[in-house]
C-alpha cells in the first residue's frame, strides 16, 4: 500500500495461501487486519518502525498510546524483554496462549515507537489459531492494537474492520466472530506475590488470585470521573469505545431503570439492556447479553454499542453490570463509553 486512504481492502478467507499472503504483506512493512480471541488486531511488524507509524496513522491513535506485541510461543518473548519474572512464566502456563498481556521491562531491539517511549513493552500470545499461524509465518514479533478507528468500540468480527478501515490497509484475514468479544486483561509485574490489574479482561481478578497473592486494581479501572492523572496504562485515559449517540449508563435496578425510562420517553432516548428487558422498555432499545451471563455480554457489547446507532436517537441509557468476574471488564468499558457519564438511582 499503502497508507494512503485509497487503497483496495480485501477480506480473505484464512486459507494457507492467504495466511502467506499476509505474512508476506506484514514483512514487507505493511499492516493487515488479524482475528484473534480477543478483538481483531491491526497487524504489523513490531520491530519495523515505518510500520508502526502506519499503525498509528490508520487508527488515528494518540501517539502516547503503547502497542501490544503479540508472539507464538514463550521463547519468542525472550529476546524482547530484559529479565523474566519468575511469576510471569507460571502466568504464562496457565493463560498463554489466551487474553492476558503482561508488562515487561523492553530490551533494546523493540523501538520506542511501539512503547510510545516507556522502557516497559506489553506482551501477549493469543489463542486463535489464524493470529499463531500468521505470526510464526511473519517470523517476526506482531504489534496488534485492536484495528478500530481510535475512540470507536473494537471490532469483534471482520466485518466491523472494514467499517472502519476500509480504504485504508490492504487486506483483513477473516476469521469469524471473535471468542470473548472484549480486549485482553492487561497486568503489570511488581514482583513474584504482587501485581497490578491496568486494564480487565476475560483474565479475571479471581483467576489471576488463584496464581498470585495479591492483585492490586489500578484506581483508573473503577474511576468514575476521568483521571487522567494516575493513569499508568496509558490507553486507558482516552474517551474509548463511543458510539455517535450519547451514551449514559444508570447504576440501579431493573425496576428503577424501566421508571427512570418512563419519565424520558417524550426524549429522544434509546436504552442499551439485557437480554430480555426489551419488552418492559418503552422506548427503542439494543440488548447486549443475559444479567447473568457476563461471557455473552462480553460477546455482545462492542456490536452493541455499535448498533445504538442504528437507533437513531440522542442519548442512549445503559444498564450496568455487576463489577464480579468478567462483568468488571464489562462494567469499565461501559462507563468509558459513557464518557464516565453515569446516573446512580439506588
Ligand atoms: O486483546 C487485545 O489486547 C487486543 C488484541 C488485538 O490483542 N489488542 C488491544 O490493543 O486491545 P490496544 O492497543 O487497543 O490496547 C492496548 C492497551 C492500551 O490500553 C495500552 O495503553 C496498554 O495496552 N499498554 C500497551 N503497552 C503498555 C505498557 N508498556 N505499559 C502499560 N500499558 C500498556
Ligand atoms: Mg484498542
Amino acid at each position: 500500500m499503502s497508507n494512503n486512504n485509497n487503497c483496495k481492502t480485501e477480506v480473505l478467507l484464512a486459507t494457507a495461501s492467504n495466511i502467506e499472503k499476509c505474512a508476506n504483506l506484514l514483512k514487507n512493512g505493511d499492516v493487515v487486519g488479524m482475528p484473534t480471541e480477543t478483538v481483531y488486531g491491526l497487524a504489523c511488524n513490531a520491530l519495523d518502525e515505518t510500520a508502526i507509524a502506519k499503525i498509528f496513522e490508520v487508527k488515528g491513535r494518540p501517539q502516547d498510546n503503547p502497542l501490544i506485541v503479540h508472539v507464538a510461543s514463550f521463547e519468542q518473548v525472550i529476546p524482547l524483554v530484559k529479565t523474566i519474572p519468575s511469576i510471569t512464566k507460571t502466568l504464562a502456563d496457565k493463560f498463554w496462549g489466551g487474553p492476558l498481556t503482561m508488562i515487561f521491562e523492553k530490551s533494546d531491539i523493540v523501538p520506542y515507537s511501539v512503547t510510545a517511549g516507556l522502557d516497559s513493552v506489553a506482551i501477549r500470545i493469543p489463542a486463535h489459531p489464524i493470529a499463531i499461524n500468521l505470526i510464526n509465518q511473519a517470523g517476526v514479533p506482531i504489534a496488534a492494537p485492536s484495528a478500530n478507528t481510535s475512540g470507536k468500540p473494537s471490532p469483534t468480527s471482520a466485518i466491523h474492520v472494514l467499517d472502519d478501515l476500509a480504504g485504508k490497509i490492504p487486506a483483513i484475514l477473516e476469521g469469524g466472530e471473535c471468542e470473548y468479544g472484549l480486549e485482553s486483561t492487561v497486568i503489570k509485574i511488581d514482583d513474584d506475590s504482587n501485581i497490578t490489574l491496568l486494564r480487565p479482561g476475560a483474565v479475571t481478578v479471581e483467576m489471576l488470585q488463584e496464581v498470585v497473592p495479591n492483585v492490586s486494581i489500578d484506581a483508573g479501572i473503577l474511576e468514575e470521573i476521568n483521571a487522567v492523572e494516575y493513569v499508568i496504562s496509558p490507553g486507558m485515559k482516552y474517551l474509548h469505545y463511543s458510539p455517535k449517540t450519547n451514551v449514559v449508563v444508570i447504576d440501579s435496578n431493573l425496576e428503577q431503570f424501566v421508571d427512570f425510562i418512563k419519565k424520558q420517553a417524550d426524549k429522544s432516548v434509546g436504552a442499551l439492556v439485557f437480554t430480555g428487558e426489551e419488552s418492559k422498555i418503552s422506548v427503542p432499545s439494543v440488548s447486549y447479553g443475559k444479567e447473568s451471563d457476563h461471557l455473552l455480554q462480553a460477546k455482545m457489547l462492542f456490536k452493541a454499542l455499535r448498533a445504538v446507532d442504528d437507533l437513531n436517537v440522542q442519548t442512549i441509557y445503559a444498564r450496568l453490570p455487576k463489577k464480579n468476574g468478567v462483568g468488571l471488564a464489562i462494567y469499565n468499558r461501559l462507563i468509558k463509553a459513557a464518557g464516565f457519564e453515569i446516573i446512580t438511582l439506588k
